[in-house]
């Protein structure tokens, strides 16, 4: 079995992404800029978006986070995006999620301008993306396509099922899957035989949030499993597929942690280096 070392993976390619932007500076005598915007303080989001800084600045971009308390009101962080779209030094916009609730999570999205929304969330990329052209990918399906990719570089004709229907992960997924001319099934929590349905798959993608769901019997030998889920339980974080049994069968499997996770972050700092290309002449 191959353990697909998400790690590995992103450690390269923020080296890619490095050389990259060495190269750009030298061309446009300016780097790429991210600003993420932080709101409330839920722990997880603080270590995200502290390691989104982190990933950002170890590869030479500009970064920037900004700051709310729980309790501002939504028209000041819309007015700060305005502000931010405007801003030239600005190539990527990221508006960490949850937010809380008395904030507009759509209205938020629709705010950022679509050529600086590196998350890929906003209706337009989210329409160009099902279309086929130009857009900014949501960072979590593009990290799992890219480590399906280097697993199984020719993905013509392969049987994908897709494990939850969230538009962060699941039906992004399908599109770009659907790109590499996979038959894409796209299941969810009322889908009547999940296992059947994966044992149809060459490749497996399980991002439902449901602590090890996906069995050692229902993956076939040849398989590829990538494992979306983040899931806290007694036994400490596990992902959407139980590992033990999952890995005595599939052809190659992401591990939780150090799978996809990883990966995410690296996908966003090429995004905000793809935001910056497409808006310079
Ligand atoms: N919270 C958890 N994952 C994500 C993500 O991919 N983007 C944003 N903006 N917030 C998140």
């Amino acid at each position: 079995m191959i353990l697909i070392d998400g790690k590995k993976a992103a450690a390269e390619l923020r080296q890619e992404l490095k050389h990259e932007v060495t190269g750009l500076k030298a061309k446009y005598n300016k780097v790429p800029g991210l600003t993420v915007i932080l709101i409330g303080d839920l722990t997880p989001s603080q270590i995200y978006v502290r390691n989104k800084e982190k990933s950002a600045n170890e590869v030479g971009l500009k970064s920037e986070v900004i700051k709310y308390p729980d309790s501002v009101e939504e028209k000041t962080v819309l007015e700060k995006i305005k502000e931010l779209n405007k801003d030239e030094t600005v190539s990527g916009i990221l508006v960490q999620l949850p937010l809380p609730k008395h904030i507009d999570k759509q209205k938020v999205i629709e705010t950022i301008l679509p050529s600086k929304d590196v998350d890929g969330f906003h209706p337009t990329n989210v329409g160009n993306l099902s279309s086929g052209y130009e857009s900014s990918v949501p960072c979590t399906p593009l990290g799992c396509y890219l480590l399906i990719k280097k697993v199984e570089p020719n993905l013509n004709g392969k049987k994908a099922v897709i494990v939850g229907r969230s538009n962060l992960n699941g039906k992004p997924m399908t599109q770009l899957l659907l790109k590499e001319n996979c038959t894409v099934t796209i299941t969810h929590s009322k889908t009547k035989d999940l296992k059947a349905e994966c044992l149809e798959a060459d490749i497996i993608v399980a991002a439902v949030g449901i602590p090890e769901l996906v069995k050692g019997d229902w993956v076939k030998k040849d398989t590829i499993v990538i494992d979306v889920g983040i899931n806290k339980t007694d036994k400490g974080i596990v992902g959407d597929v139980d590992f033990d049994e999952v890995s005595k069968n599939a052809k190659a499997l992401t591990p939780v942690p150090g799978g996809v996770g990883p990966m995410t972050i690296a996908c966003l700092l090429k995004n905000t280096i793809e935001c910056f290309k497409r808006t310079q002449i």
